[in-house]
């Protein structure tokens, strides 16, 4: 039986599939950064935090698997492992020991350091003309551009 000829789902490029892992990575680790701050928020924000970070965490589960899908859509391989991943992010982990604005602060960073990672991936895809993945790092970056306006807004 004959594939069905359609859409053509764009070669893979090395360069887009590492872009990609690079942005599954640091997803991943602020996923669980999320979760860690969740837990052990403290003070009289503790509710507005620990749903705040809630909703990052929730959004960012279902966001490394967006990215990690379109890997696979792509014909790449999604590297899968936690400690490859917390190697080569440039999110950094954390003990989850610090003031609720420390968090609030750590939080907007790595919100920041993922929005320049997916900008980065988005340009790769663009000069690869692949524009789904583009499209979806695009996605990805305007997510974290608003969680890192909604956490510095605290610190003004
Ligand atoms: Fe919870």
């Amino acid at each position: 039986m004959e594939l069905i000829k359609g859409h053509e789902i764009p070669q893979a490029s090395l360069a887009i599939v590492d872009a990609l892992n690079q942005a599954v990575a640091e997803t991943t680790v602020t996923t669980m950064l999320a979760q860690n701050f969740h837990w052990n928020v403290t003070g009289m924000a503790f509710g507005p935090l620990h749903d705040l970070f809630q909703r990052i965490y929730e959004d960012h589960f279902e966001g490394q698997d967006d990215l990690a899908e379109r890997i696979k859509a792509i014909g790449g391989h999604a590297q899968g492992t936690l400690s490859g991943m917390v190697a080569r992010s440039k999110v950094e982990e954390h003990e989850g020991e610090a003031t609720d604005r420390e968090m609030i602060a750590a939080m907007a960073i790595a919100q920041e350091t993922l929005a320049e990672t997916l900008i980065g991936a988005c340009d790769i895809a663009s000069e690869k003309n692949d524009k789904l993945t583009e499209d979806l790092c695009i996605g990805r970056a305007r997510e974290h551009e608003k969680f890192a306006w909604m956490l510095k807004s605290h610190l003004a």
